[in-house]
């Protein structure tokens, strides 16, 4: 009889856990498994390349030997000179936020985002660097790159007038045992954070990149007139200066290609001057010759170039000719888009249902789910190809909440790319400046005064429970 009473207790006490669990919907948190991200396109495992017209057709050609090397010049990481063994990259510093592309864009593999682990705090201090580490990275949180957007007055404020917004890169080399002697002072991210005078930015993924450099413009402009006055939403494109065309990649689109995307980070992430961007830069506002003393001026320049002479290197092949600016753009260009699931987590039916729901409450007018590309002159699978990316490409104005004053071609202070969201489902870290490591954080921060996503999260808050749990199930499944 007891032990009969005892047994219902639990049996009630389990019904109540359930309904509990039911109630909160949760990120189910990154999904496990292989990555499903990293590797090249199936179309260049296969080595086809698309001919030239007249002949039109599909060749056999060299590119998955281009691939894997330069999958290897990405994973590279970078000393002064090149000298110290296992950094064998030519070119770090004299100023750098870290070591190599693939140290920041390394989760779930090569070409991703930021891992678990930040780099940064090994950076700061390898091979004698003597770098303070700012307060705001830390060995668990997100890769981070650092803006002030306004300059400092001599008083040692900010002057609102006087709009700044550069990156201002976080370490130097000095003290490292390859630095020539070369002796400059960080920026004082103290005085930035004191007078809130600093604002972040998280590595994005690279995966699919190719895909999303080739959506023609057309196409995107009937996708912005197909989703026109929907629900308050009036996204815009972000355009590149000189030619005129819609730029696309990076948090505000602010930036055309992916080459010229490569040789900007070259030079701005890891202090490497090359064929795009090719002088050492001072910080903003600095000037070239008092911010840089001549012994901080170690290697030629360009450090980064083409490679006429291939008998310096060991095996010379024609992959080696290009520059590593080139190559970094072919490896992302090659890189395949992350894979789906169709299970996990939570099953297929929450799964599809979180899919219309993403649909019917508004999330697709921003995060298009796929948008078609043209013909490729590189590989077959980039041509003709839907881009399930989940974004529109465009710019919206995302509210006061998200703003972070710094303007970027046509893109002001609150307004932002919407993020494509394909590999959301193995990423740790979200919105631009890594303030979430949660997707329901991530949706939230979505809403505040002068938002154009004020009614699609409002309509995302009025779904149930086990709805937004769909919701959530479908973004962890991409
Ligand atoms: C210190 C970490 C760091 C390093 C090193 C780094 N990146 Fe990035 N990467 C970032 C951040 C941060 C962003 C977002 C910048 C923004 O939009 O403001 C980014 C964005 C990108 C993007 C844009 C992708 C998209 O669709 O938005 C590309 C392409 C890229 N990086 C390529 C590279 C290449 C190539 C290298 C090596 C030369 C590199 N990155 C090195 C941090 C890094
Ligand atoms: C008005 C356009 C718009 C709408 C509507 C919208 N988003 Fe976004 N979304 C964005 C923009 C822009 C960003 C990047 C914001 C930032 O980083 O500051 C973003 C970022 C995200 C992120 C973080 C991605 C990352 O890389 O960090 C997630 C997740 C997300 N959106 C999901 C949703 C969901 C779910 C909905 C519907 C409930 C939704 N969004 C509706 C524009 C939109």
């Amino acid at each position: 009889m007891k032990a009969l009473k005892f047994a219902s207790v639990s049996v009630f006490a389990t019904v109540v856990l359930l309904i509990g669990t039911a109630a909160a919907q949760t990120d189910p948190g990154p999904r496990g498994g292989a990555p499903g991200a990293g590797g090249p396109l199936g179309s260049v495992t296969r080595n086809e390349c698309v001919d030239k017209p007249p002949g039109n057709g599909i060749v056999t050609c060299d590119i998955q030997n281009f691939f894997t090397d330069a999958q290897m010049r990405f994973q590279e990481v970078d000393s002064v000179s090149g000298t110290i063994q296992g950094e064998n990259g030519i070119g770090l510093g004299p100023r750098f936020n870290s070591r190599g592309c693939g140290l920041c864009h390394a989760q779930p593999a090569t070409g991703g985002t930021s891992p678990s682990t930040n780099p940064q705090v090994t950076d700061a201090n390898a091979d004698g660097a003597q770098n303070t580490i700012p307060s705001f990275i830390m060995a668990n949180g997100p890769v981070r790159e650092a803006r002030f957007p306004f300059f400092f007055d001599s008083d040692g404020n900010p002057n609102p007038n006087a709009p700044n917004g550069g990156v201002e890169d976080l370490f130097t080399i000095t003290g490292r045992s390859d630095a020539n002697g070369c002796a400059i002072s960080q920026p004082s991210f103290a005085l930035a954070q004191q007078t809130n005078n600093i604002i972040f930015r998280i590595p994005t993924p690279t995966f699919g990149g190719g895909l999303i450099e080739n959506i023609d413009d057309s196409t995107l402009l009937a996708n912005q007139a197909a989703n026109a006055n929907s629900l308050g939403i009036a996204g815009t494109f972000n355009h590149n200066g000189n030619d005129g065309t819609i730029s696309r990649f990076g948090w505000k689109a602010q930036n055309k290609s992916l080459e010229m995307f490569a040789g900007e980070a070259y030079n701005v992430e890891q202090g490497v001057s090359n064929e795009l961007f090719t002088q050492e830069r001072p910080l903003p506002g600095e000037d070239q010759q008092s911010g840089l003393p001549a012994n901080c001026r170690i290697n030629p320049t360009p450090e980064d170039h083409t490679n006429f002479n291939l008998s310096t290197h060991p095996q010379p092949t024609t992959v080696d000719t290009p520059s590593d600016v080139v190559q970094f753009a072919m490896f992302m260009r090659l890189l395949a888009p992350p894979a789906r699931s169709t299970s996990t987590p939570g099953g297929g039916t929450s799964i599809a249902n979180g899919n219309s729901l993403f649909g019917s409450i508004g999330c697709s007018v921003c995060h298009t789910p796929s948008l078609r590309t043209a013909p490729s002159s590189f590989t077959t699978d980039l041509s003709n190809a839907l881009a399930n990316l989940f974004s529109d490409l465009e710019i919206h104005h995302m509210g006061t909440g998200l703003a972070d004053n710094v303007s970027q071609g046509s893109a002001g202070g609150d307004q932002f790319r919407s993020a494509p969201l394909w590999g959301l489902g193995q990423r740790l870290f979200f919105i631009h400046d890594g303030r979430c490591n949660d997707l329901l954080c991530a949706i939230q921060a979505h809403q505040s005064s002068g938002s154009e996503a004020n009614t699609v999260i409002a309509n995302f808050n009025n779904l149930s429970s086990s709805q937004k749990q769909d919701v959530l199930n479908f973004l962890r499944s991409l």
